[in-house]
């Protein structure tokens, strides 16, 4: 096997021999062949290190020069495929590297690429070692000074990291800026830019008094809609300066938005680079939900200014230390520009949805990881969402004001510098005068944790369970804060740990906490707020969820009782379809036989609490949301996902045909106003949003339709528009045809909207789905080189379309594999993220694991199979 097929520990970490103080580096730009010419200066860092290894791929090198002298290949250094060692027996030397790169032929969107007309790079993780010959790691920290030059007067725009020093017309008719970056930094946050944009600018004074010019660059045309990104920016800076105290470091805060991007947006210094659908907002072509992306990923990336750049990471296993923390922050900022509960309903459904997979199947792992093949593959929930929620623990734990002493004392001793997660925690330890040596677990052990609730007698026991993973076979006792208190048989709710904060810490294998009498029968509710990344065990009743979702004082805590007493139903349904599938005899269809009186009685009661609460309407439509397939999912072992499936759509059925009144009620009482982004209003709409679908399914069963086609018509905005569609999706298959094409005709030229059109074409229950595909693959919106497209269609249907891709023949996995056999040798990334559904082959009952399994053994013998791939077929597989 080649040795770049060998994974990396975190436990070999050295300092670098040299270090590389400056960089001055110019490009001639050109699609197919780049001129990069790098002048560094660099210093030995490990005495008697005598060899200089930079990492390069994919270049063509043209020449070096060490201190003004040409070297000779074999005598002054050799290449090799991953790079360049040069033999440098010296304290100090200046390089002069020259190489040239073809961005017009880099599909893989890492490093230099040109597509559509402009230029754009991404560095991190690992992508400057694709545009020149460097020591591609974060704890080399240079400053830059970027020339670039370029023959079309067309492209408007040069841009580069820092201020521009420089703006001229050579006397060939060439044009020249020169960019310099005041910041060390490390490679990943280098970023280049060109093509031809429109423009809008404004400005922020910092609390420091720096007057900012900030800059939003979108397609020419879309200058419309770049206000909402602009507006959020402004927020993040200032919510900065309030809530941490820290302020922006330039004169300059330049944003682009591209629609050929491999994920999100990238925070380089002073010039982030953003997917355009992360951008570009008007209420005609976008949703509440995309005002809201929007606000939080500009927030992010505006945070990382200090959370990622300014104090940086020493190695890549410490990716947390940026990512989660700085998750943290922006689930801060969005809980404050919007609803607190529904950002926070949000975040844990991304962790039981995503998450708790990805740490059941074979690429789990601790959110600071102990080995790594392919960086690109540890961009992952675990790393991002989990770590975010070990950060939020310890804001818990040490409160916003321990927290807040702790993130200064983090940027006293760090600011400049690229550190671990350690010297973090060991920052909030010594603000704190704290002891985080258990809580640390959280960083080095992976896998969910398991805390089973007993009530006994006159105590409530508590264990915890941490099951081995593939990466980690021997686990230990986390430090886990459970929020927790109890109702009594009044419904009077009581705090019971022993600070009476209303949060327990169990810290060891197994705690009892002792009740008083009164409190014998009650009902405990437990975990509220998500206050730990764990799973719960507690056996209630359905009249205890009941109670839980009618006294509990917390509308988190009502709404995780709802989600608790659907996931019991459906579990109901899918173990009475097992005894089904063995009795040829039983009707299927009827799914009031999956349920006996008392079963369907806690559903009419649910819907009788919220028709006589008074609760808000965001709180009334999570609570009238059924768990996702995925997020019941991994509740299953040897799970028939067609099974599972059906239980879902019989209790859907059961809830719409229950709530018919309630929703036609609310419906009813709906007043439309113009389309504003104001969180009553995105409240109001979610709410129609879970009731339209729910009554017009209800309509369906009774044989009746809807007339979704004059709604439709009269929508003023995304929002509702794609409510009506979703409706249309599940229940009327007719008048969704009939909506997609009028939808087509209107937005058919606005590449960010047909995404939308692309994915509810793929989520549709269908019985010729894969044909379908077939023909949207054709379609002239639709490209396999644009991450955007493949994620929206095929994407899409890999993660949610239950019905298509779980199709019993084993059709929708090999449409999958067939495809990721293609996208693969054009974009390894996406291709690595589009497989993560087949990842979890080993819980699968095995009629399908087998179809899974060998689908992915074709894939795994494919010729030049990526890094990306290879790491996650061999764990899937193994
Ligand atoms: N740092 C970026 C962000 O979270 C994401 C970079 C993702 N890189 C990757 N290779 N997947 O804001
Ligand atoms: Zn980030």
């Amino acid at each position: 096997m080649s040795s770049i097929l060998v994974a990396k520990r975190r436990d070999d970490y050295r300092p670098s021999d040299f270090f590389i103080d400056t960089v001055d580096i110019s490009f001639i730009l050109s699609p197919e062949n780049t001129e990069v010419c790098n002048i560094m200066e660099v210093t030995r860092n490990i005495s008697g290190c005598d060899i200089l290894k930079l990492d390069g791929e994919q270049l063509n090198f043209v020449s070096l020069m060490i201190n003004g002298r040409l070297a000779k290949e074999n005598i002054d250094y050799t290449l090799h495929e991953n790079g360049l060692d040069i033999n440098l027996d010296v304290d100090h030397a200046t390089l002069e590297i020259k190489n040239t790169i073809s961005p017009i032929n880099n599909t893989s969107l890492e490093g230099l690429y040109y597509v559509s007309g402009a230029y754009c790079t991404q560095c991190e993780a690992e992508g400057f070692r694709k545009i020149t010959y460097f020591l591609d790691r974060p704890d080399v920290l240079s400053k830059y000074r970027v020339t670039i030059i370029c023959d079309r007067p067309e492209l408007t725009y040069l841009l580069s990291n820092g201020n521009k020093l420089e703006d001229t017309l050579l006397e060939d008719g060439r044009r020249k800026v020169v960019w310099e970056d005041p910041h060390r930094k490390p490679a990943y946050l280098f970023a280049l830019v060109a093509g031809h944009f429109d423009r809008l600018e404004d400005s922020f004074t910092t609390s420091e008094g720096r007057e900012v010019l900030l800059e939003v660059f979108v397609d020419s045309g879309r200058l419309h809609q770049a206000g909402h990104a602009m507006s959020s920016l402004k927020k993040a800076m200032k919510w900065d300066e309030d809530t941490f105290g820290l302020a922006y470091d330039l004169d300059r805060y330049m944003i682009v938005a591209v629609d050929f991007f491999n994920m999100g947006a990238m925070e380089n210094k002073g010039l982030n680079v953003f997917n355009s659908k992360f951008v570009l907002a008007e209420p005609k072509s976008a949703t509440d939900e995309d005002y809201f992306n929007i606000e939080s990923i500009i927030a992010h990336e505006y945070f990382h200014n200090w959370t990622g750049n300014r104090v940086t990471c020493r190695d890549w296993f410490q990716l947390s230390l940026k990512e989660g923390l700085t998750v943290f922050r922006d689930q801060r900022f969005s809980e404050d520009m919007s609803s607190a509960l529904g950002c926070r309903i949000k975040q844990v459904k991304v962790m039981r949805e995503h998450q708790f997979a990805e740490d059941a199947g074979p690429m789990s792992h601790p959110i600071r990881p102990d080995e790594v093949l392919e960086m690109n593959n540890f961009y992952t929930v675990t790393v991002y969402d989990k770590g975010a929620e070990v950060i939020r623990m310890l804001h818990t734990l040490l409160t916003p004001a321990g927290f807040r002493r702790g993130m200064d004392l983090y940027f006293a001793r760090h600011d400049g510098q690229a550190v671990t997660c350690d010297d973090f925690v060991q920052a909030m330890e010594d603000a704190n005068d704290a002891n985080l040596s258990q809580f640390k677990l959280w960083y080095s052990q992976s896998g969910t944790p398991e805390v089973k609730l007993a009530l006994e007698q006159n105590q409530l026991r508590l264990t915890q369970t941490n099951k081995p993973t593939p990466d980690q076979a021997v686990k230990q006792a986390l430090y886990i804060p459970i929020k927790l208190s109890m109702l009594d048989e009044k419904g009077l709710e009581h705090t019971v740990d022993e600070e009476h904060l209303g949060t327990f810490v169990l810290s060891q294998e197994a705690a009892t906490i002792s009740l008083p009498e009164r409190l014998q029968h009650g009902v405990p509710v437990i975990l509220t707020d998500f206050s730990a990344p764990v799973k719960i065990d507690y056996q209630y009743t359905l009249d205890e969820i009941l109670h839980v979702l009618r006294f509990a004082q917390s509308h988190y805590a009502k709404w995780d009782a709802s989600q608790m007493l659907y996931s019991r139903l459906i579990r109901l349904a899918y173990d009475s379809n097992e005894d089904n599938d063995n009795d040829n005899n039983s009707d299927n269809n009827n799914d009031n036989n999956k349920y006996n009186a008392g079963q369907i009685q806690s559903l009419t009661n649910l819907i009788e609490y919220l028709e006589q609460a008074t609760l808000p309407d965001d709180v009334v439509a999570q609570i009238l949301c059924i768990p996702s397939f995925e997020t019941l999912a991994i509740e299953y072992t040897q799970l028939n996902p067609s099974r599972l499936q059906s239980a879902h759509q019989e209790l859907t059925l059961l809830l719409a045909r229950t709530a018919k009144d309630c929703c036609e009620r609310r419906l009813k009482e709906q007043r439309v106003l113009p389309y504003r982004y104001e969180q009553s209003e995105v409240n109001r709409r979610t709410l129609f949003a879970v009731c339209i679908r729910l009554h017009v399914l209800a309509l369906s069963q009774e044989g009746k339709g809807n007339d979704l086609l004059s709604a439709y018509a009269q929508a003023d905005n995304m929002t509702d528009k794609l409510a009506l569609l979703k409706a249309a999706q599940q229940a009327d298959i007719n008048a969704f045809d009939a909506l997609m094409i009028d939808f087509e005709e209107e937005f058919g030229h606005d590449a960010v909207v047909m995404d939308k059109w692309f994915a509810l074409h793929a989520t549709a229950p269908r019985d010729d789905i894969l044909s379908r595909l077939d023909l949207l693959q054709a379609h002239s919106q639709y490209s396999v080189k644009n991450p955007n497209k493949v994620r929206a269609l095929i994407g899409s249907f890999a993660f949610y379309n239950t019905q298509g891709f779980h199709a019993a023949d084993g059709s929708g996995y090999k449409y999958v594999v067939d495809f990721l056999m293609k996208l693969d040798a054009i974009n390894p990334q996406v291709a690595s993220r589009i497989i993560t559904p087949l990842l979890q082959m080993n819980r699968y009952e095995s009629t399908y694991k087998s179809l899974i399994e060998s689908q992915l053994s074709r894939l795994f013998t494919q010729k030049n199979l990526s890094k990306d791939l290879f790491e996650k077929l061999s764990k899937t597989l193994a």
